[in-house]
């Protein structure tokens, strides 16, 4: 979809849709310049309309509008945003998702989109512009890769311009972005016997040779065997597709110590020898989330050419149970050379993230931030509104937090207490991999913790963020935009 400002008459525009936010108020005083300037083309239908109640003002309430007159295009898609003194980030998103699934939904390939002209409480117009075209892309995206579209389908959007004072440099900023979320959630919705680790690599390997300034090395079973990444490789064991150690490097900054992102890739999480129980295994498919979503990050700032280093490290394997597998009461020596007590085969995200949170060590990161689908008490906590922070260092808990905010790709923090420590003991090994029923979460995220000694390190569950469950089920490519605000945020720092 192609992103463009928008600064003629709005009356006169020919395009397939226009799209209007309009407020809930009698007060025409109250209403943005475009809906007057719509009124008045049409002979104050609107405000008729919006005193009879057939506009629905509610928050991402759509009604639609065909042939009005005195307007050139033939559509007019109204879009509800509740009251103009609570118009928050929240409320402006569900009008900016109505907006794009609505548009999506109709005949309509072409639209001028009047929201960002919108004043959103605590955000300016780069922000507002920059949320539109995220939010309707993100409302574009159709899962393409084993269904193809119905031949009288409705198709994608070609082009979306905005009313906006923004500078238009934000449109190749969010087009960047939009491409990153894309690729995640596409990686995120592939089946697990097309998206195996080797999958991943070559996606990794296809944005290497897409990309300026960015490589990528690839590590194998032997390969990783030679630097004894024993945990990473004994979670792959029980199964036919072999695991890799994926790691892009984006040069953007000279020599300059790297940000590291590191992802969990466990392309199908069946648990191993502790098996799942069968209802909603299939979802563990999104196991990889963590891998599609610091790759789609790392793509949005490779493309944006951020002033910065940064490296992409996935951890990628299947759980699956076999003759071959890990098994319950296994001692695992990890490339730190700490000893794992493998306690429940199920807690395999920690296994590999702890090698790959060793090997990235190398790269002397200014910061590394791992991101993975970890733990279902994450769900419990959190639900599907948040990913869970942890790290024991309040300025990068802060900057991902703040970022989460901003973007609205929200993020709340948990302790990692040293209080919480020592549920990881054993007499076996000097960990066990699981910490008991008491704050599942923490727990994982103290594990992961003593792989990473004084860096600044930061943990993000998204176990409940990373795709929605039920009837619109599908991967959100959560939290691309958080990371990419970030990194962002760093460059400008
Ligand atoms: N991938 C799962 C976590 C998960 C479960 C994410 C459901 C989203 C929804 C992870 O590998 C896992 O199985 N974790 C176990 C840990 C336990 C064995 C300590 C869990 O959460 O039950
Ligand atoms: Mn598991
Ligand atoms: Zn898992």
């Amino acid at each position: 979809m192609d992103f463009k400002l928008f600064s003629d008459q709005l009356a006169h525009a020919k395009q397939d849709c226009i799209i209007l936010g309009v407020f809930k108020t009698s007060d025409e005083s109250a209403q943005s310049p475009s809906f007057r300037q719509l009124d008045s083309a049409t002979d104050g239908q609107l405000s008729q309309l919006l005193s009879s109640q057939d506009i629905n003002t509610g928050a991402g309430k759509i009604t639609w509008l065909h042939q009005p007159a005195g307007i050139s295009s033939p559509r007019l898609l109204l879009v509800g945003c509740d009251q103009a003194d609570k118009f928050d980030a929240g409320n402006y998103r569900k009008a900016c998702t109505a907006a794009g699934h609505a548009l999506r939904a109709s005949r309509a390939t072409t639209a001028v989109c009047a929201l960002p002209e919108l004043t959103v409480s605590e955000r300016d117009a780069e922000w507002t512009l920059l949320t539109a075209a995220l939010d309707i892309d993100h409302a574009d995206y159709r899962y393409t890769r084993t269904k193809q579209p119905a031949k009288d389908a409705s198709q994608p959007s070609d082009a979306v311009a905005f009313i906006s004072d923004a500078d238009a440099r934000v449109l190749s900023q969010a087009a960047a972005i939009a491409a990153g979320v894309q690729s995640a959630r596409h990686l995120g919705d592939a089946p697990p016997n097309l998206c195996t680790p080797i999958d991943l690599a070559d996606h990794a390997r296809r944005l290497a040779d897409d990309l300026a300034d960015v490589s990528v090395e690839i590590l194998d079973p032997e390969a990783m065997a030679e630097l004894g990444m024993q945990a990473l490789l004994a979670v792959g064991k029980g199964s036919a597709n072999p695991p890799r150690l994926i790691a892009l490097q984006y040069r953007g900054a000279g020599d300059a110590a790297p940000y590291v992102l590191v992802g969990k890739g466990i392309t199908f999480d069946t648990g191993g020898i502790s098996i799942k129980p069968g209802p909603n295994m299939e979802q563990m498919k999104y196991d990889m989330c963590g891998a599609a979503t610091v790759l789609g990050a790392f793509e949005a700032a490779a493309r944006l050419q951020l002033p910065l280093n940064i490296a992409c490290v996935v951890a990628a394997a299947e759980n699956m149970p076999d003759g071959n597998a890990y098994r319950p009461g296994d001692v695992i020596t990890t490339m730190s050379g700490k000893t794992v007590e493998v306690l429940n085969t199920d807690a395999e995200g920690r296994m590999v993230l702890c090698d790959a949170l060793t090997w990235s060590a190398r790269l002397k990161p200014a910061a590394i931030v791992d991101v993975a689908t970890l733990t279902g008490a994450c769900v419990v906590a959190l639900g599907h509104h948040a990913a869970a922070i942890m790290s024991k260092h309040d300025e990068l808990a802060e900057e991902l937090f703040s970022a989460g905010q901003l973007t609205h790709d929200r993020a709340w923090r948990l302790p990692l207490w040293d209080d919480y420590q020592q549920q990881l003991d054993t007499k076996f090994a000097d960990m066990k991999n699981i910490g008991g029923m008491p704050a599942g979460s923490i727990t994982a995220g103290c594990f992961l913790s003593r792989f990473v000694e004084d860096q600044r390190w930061a943990h993000l569950d998204i176990a409940g963020a990373a795709w929605e469950w039920g009837k619109n089920n599908g991967s959100t490519g959560r939290p691309v935009r958080l990371l990419t605000q970030w990194l962002t945020d760093r460059s400008s720092a």
